[in-house]
């Protein structure tokens, strides 16, 4: 089996769509410093590029997680394989995802840090698979709504690689 990439959105649809979402949270987040919170390590593309682009003042602090057990139960178990390095009690904290898929990790994941209390909570996600969906979860940002597909690129892997890909693409297997 090879595996073959086709593209399916853009480097310029991407960085034209981040600038969209930076003006939007630029505009909500006016006279607020905002707290993003990187999901490693799908999200770390993308959310260094929508940081760029942000004029409120922004802190940054990364977390990997994962969720195991019973995918159709919204009750999976969430194992933080690396914790944030500071506490989040009041701040505005946003949650910067590569993909909402099932949604279970980051309905787990949001409820964890719900718990921390933080002054507001929100979550901005690069790709949107509703078809997918699980457990019921939506991101207050979305970059782009994308087919059942499996994804690879700016951030997002097949066994750790394509991260480094520009664009997003979809996968196909073929046999040789
Ligand atoms: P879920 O929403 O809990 O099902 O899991 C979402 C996680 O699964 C994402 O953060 C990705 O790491 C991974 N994932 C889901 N769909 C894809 C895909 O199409 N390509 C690459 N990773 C994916
Ligand atoms: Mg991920």
């Amino acid at each position: 089996m090879s595996e073959i990439i086709h593209e399916m959105i853009t480097e310029k649809q991407i960085t034209e769509r981040i600038l969209q979402i930076a003006s939007q949270i630029n505009k909500d987040y006016k006279g607020k410093e905002v707290h993003l919170i990187c999901i490693l390590k799908g999200s770390v593309f993308f959310c260094c590029e929508l940081a760029k682009r942000l004029e409120v003042p922004v802190t940054i602090d990364f977390m990997a997680v994962s969720s195991y057990g019973n995918s159709t139960e919204s009750s999976g178990r969430l194992s933080v394989t690396k914790d944030l390095n500071e506490p989040i009690d009041g701040c505005h904290c946003i949650i910067i995802e590569d993909i909402i898929d099932t949604g279970s990790t980051l309905s787990l994941t949001k409820k964890m840090l719900f718990a921390r209390g933080p002054a507001s909570l929100k979550i901005c996600a690069l790709l949107d698979k509703p078809d997918r969906r699980k457990t019921e979860i939506e991101a207050e940002y979305t970059g782009f709504i994308v087919p059942d597909k499996f994804v690879v690129g700016y951030g997002l892997d097949y066994a750790q690689k394509y991260r480094n890909l520009p664009y997003i693409g979809e996968l196909e297997f073929v046999d040789e």
